[in-house]
């Protein structure tokens, strides 16, 4: 795509969920997505960039839950914490949407009439886990259980530790509510299936020219051949897109994709230029997600007659210190908490994730990598060239010397120029900045052979004409690796009072200026740093420390007005009687004295309490907090504890008050 096309030009990257926030992995992204953009722009292309929050399905349900908030609320504050993290990474969106937007509703809804009028989708009841406690079906990772296919523990709608699948309804076996852990049932209901099916020859076909990188199309291709089978697109959820005409909401995997196309309608009047016309799409996306991106998404396409994307671009995965990734077992770096906040510039880590490895292979973080990186790569070989040259040049000359730039030096930019071009044809960012690099590095190795400071004292004329050499050198580079490091970048170019908007400024001559003092562009970052961020991981690791940031989350979206808290009937309470619920570890009944009235609840607290320690002692009870059954068991009430080291420690009145005491 660097060759200039005057069709309309769409890239977008994979949405995150708008449920937890930013891990070095979903950079992988994001990152090469912005640099490829920036490019694109300074080679004369108008791209049109965009994003947006995933906010539907299960899991941001789930999160809501537990977190005690609902899933627009859990969401609006994600989705403006992942568009505040991408200003401050310079990833920069044309627009950043989300996909509970009114477009998106309105949007995914058209799609799925239109997949109905076109035959393409068709209803089946079919077997639903349904939780008989909870008293509800449970769709996606509401149900936990092993695999049908290859017998692995399994959760909702993918095998996710085992064969990787895309599981259907009822190829858990086993079922267990994720939420009371009581086993579940299957139950027979109506939903709405996407015939995937009918689309092989179109796949076969369309994946042949299917351009981006090669691990897609290859990943695609092979379930292409081998097995397509009809999705379920409906599910029994509140929070979604509502299924037209039912109770249900649309497949998070429906609409989030369709936020492609509503980010686009946000952004520009001109949106079906991209979608309904001849245009170049192309998605950035994570390896894990070919899948849904090479197959379902271009039949969804085709069947409801939108422009399909011209090319996948699929990264390899990331691994922290040389395993696998691992919120749960805290193997994760945090881009705000690890990164940002202990004050490191984004520019150094998107030049990390560039140049690591190439795009489709796998990517490890490690500090001491990072810190090498660093010193070793941004500090010593291009920070020093840029340094070295223009201190040189202030200190002995106080301007850029008004000569021409010899035609060898033109020829070197001009060369690297192209190679970095070539890379980005193939979507090899590491290529890209490797030239660069060297460009680098052949600066350092000119500067030294020309032992300058020793021209400047035998010859000012000849010095100045090196000094100018190595000045358009700077610029250069400066020029070509703006796409990479932005902010440090243009500080460079505005150091030789440039701002450049096309690459092919690289080879401009650079005007004379007076030139000030110059700034260091990176700074070395001390071993001492780099020891701490690796304890700090080490201990996350060993479970010394919080795995995610959620708790500090946690508080921030649950801010509630004075007037909710008094909706809140906390009263005393003795408790009057307790024992344990059948076939529970976890529960206790108790009966309480409130007031002139007795009441059952069931408390989570016989790990931390024997029921017979607790009878006659008092306790603070949430008297108006809505009944459930938890085991079979009804509970009208809930009890107040502190949660320390994993245990519930009771909150209990200092002194002897009256039960059914109101708490002010
Ligand atoms: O896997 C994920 O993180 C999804 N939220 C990606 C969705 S990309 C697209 F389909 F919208
Ligand atoms: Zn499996």
């Amino acid at each position: 795509m660097t060759s200039v096309t005057n069709k309309p030009l769409l890239i977008t990257c994979g949405l995150p969920y708008a449920n937890g926030p930013c891990h070095i992995g979903h950079l992988r992204t994001y990152v090469p997505a912005d640099i490829y953009v920036r490019c694109l722009k300074k080679l004369g292309q108008n791209p049109l960039f965009v994003c947006g929050s995933d906010t539907h399905g299960t899991p941001i349900v789930i999160n809501a839950e537990q977190q005690g908030t609902t899933p627009e609320k859990l969401s609006t504050y994600y989705h403006r914490y992942w568009e505040d993290l991408f200003k401050a990474l310079a990833v920069d969106f044309s627009h950043y949407g989300n996909t509970d937007a009114p477009t998106n509703h309105f949007r995914t809804q058209e799609i799925v009439k239109a997949l109905q009028e076109n035959g393409y989708i068709y209803p089946l009841v079919i077997r639903l886990a349904y939780c008989p406690e909870c008293d509800r079906f449970l769709p996606d990772r509401y149900v936990e259980g092993v695999c049908f296919f290859c017998g692995m523990p399994a959760r909702g709608d993918e095998c996710d530790q085992g064969c990787g699948r895309h599981l259907e309804s009822g190829e858990i076996v086993d079922p267990k509510c994720k939420t009371c852990g009581a086993s579940a049932e299957y139950r027979e209901e109506e939903h709405f299936f996407f015939k995937l099916s009918a689309f092989k020859d179109f796949l076969s076909t369309y994946l042949e020219t299917l351009g981006g990188t090669a691990n897609a199309r290859n990943y695609a291709q092979q379930w292409v051949t081998n097995e397509l089978k009809d999705w379920n697109i409906s599910r029994n959820l509140s929070w979604g897109v509502p299924f037209p005409g039912t109770d249900l909401v649309v497949y998070v995997w429906v609409d989030a994709p369709i936020g492609y196309i509503s980010f686009t309608e946000e952004a520009t009047s001109t949106w079906e230029d991209y979608w309904k016309n001849e245009s170049t799409i192309i998605h950035f996306i994570g390896g894990d997600i070919i899948y849904h991106h090479a197959v379902f998404w271009p039949a969804l396409l085709k069947g409801a007659n939108y422009t399909r994307p011209a090319a996948i671009v699929a990264s390899g995965m990331v691994k922290v210190d040389n395993e696998t990734f691992s919120k749960s077992r805290g193997n994760v770096v945090w881009v705000d908490d690890d990164y940002l906040d202990h004050g490191f510039h984004s520019d150094l880590l998107r030049y990390y994730l560039a140049c690591y490895t190439s795009h489709t292979k796998e990517l490890n973080f490690s500090w001491k990598v990072f810190g090498e990186k660093v010193n070793h790569e941004l500090v010593g070989s291009l920070g020093n060239f840029i340094y070295r040259t223009l201190l040189f040049a202030y200190k002995n000359f106080g301007y850029i010397p008004d000569t021409p730039v010899d035609a060898a030096i033109t020829q070197e930019i001009a060369a690297t120029r192209e190679k970095m071009v070539n890379a980005l044809e193939e979507y090899e960012f590491k290529k890209f900045v490797d030239a660069a690099m060297s460009l680098s590095d052949f600066g350092n190795v000119y500067f030294q052979s020309k032992a300058l400071w020793n021209l400047v004292k035998s010859d000012k004329e000849a010095c100045a004409r090196e000094v100018k050499n190595c000045i358009q050198l700077v610029k250069a580079l400066a020029v070509l690796l703006e796409p990479v490091m932005p902010s440090t970048m243009k500080g460079v170019q505005a150091q030789l009072g440039e701002t450049s908007t096309q690459f092919s400024d690289a080879t401009v001559e650079v005007e004379p200026l007076r030139l000030n003092q110059p700034d260091l562009p990176f700074a070395k970052i001390d071993e001492k740093k780099i020891v701490e961020l690796e304890a700090t991981l080490s201990k996350r690791m060993a479970g010394l420390v919080q795995k995610t940031p959620a708790n500090e989350v946690r508080t921030k979206i649950a801010t509630i007005e004075l007037e909710d808290f008094k909706k809140m009937d906390l009263r005393t309470a003795r408790i009057l009687d307790a024992e344990s619920v059948k076939k529970s570890d976890k529960l206790l009944r108790i009966t309480l004295q409130l007031g002139d009235e007795t009441r059952q609840v069931v408390a989570g607290i016989a790990k931390d309490y024997r029921a017979e320690a607790l009878i006659g002692t008092d306790v603070i009870v949430l008297a108006n907090v809505t009944p459930v059954k938890l085991m079979g068991v009804e509970s009208h009430g809930m009890l107040l504890a502190a949660e320390h080291e994993g245990r519930a420690v009771l909150i209990r009145p200092s002194q002897k008050v009256p039960s059914g005491t109101k708490i002010k």
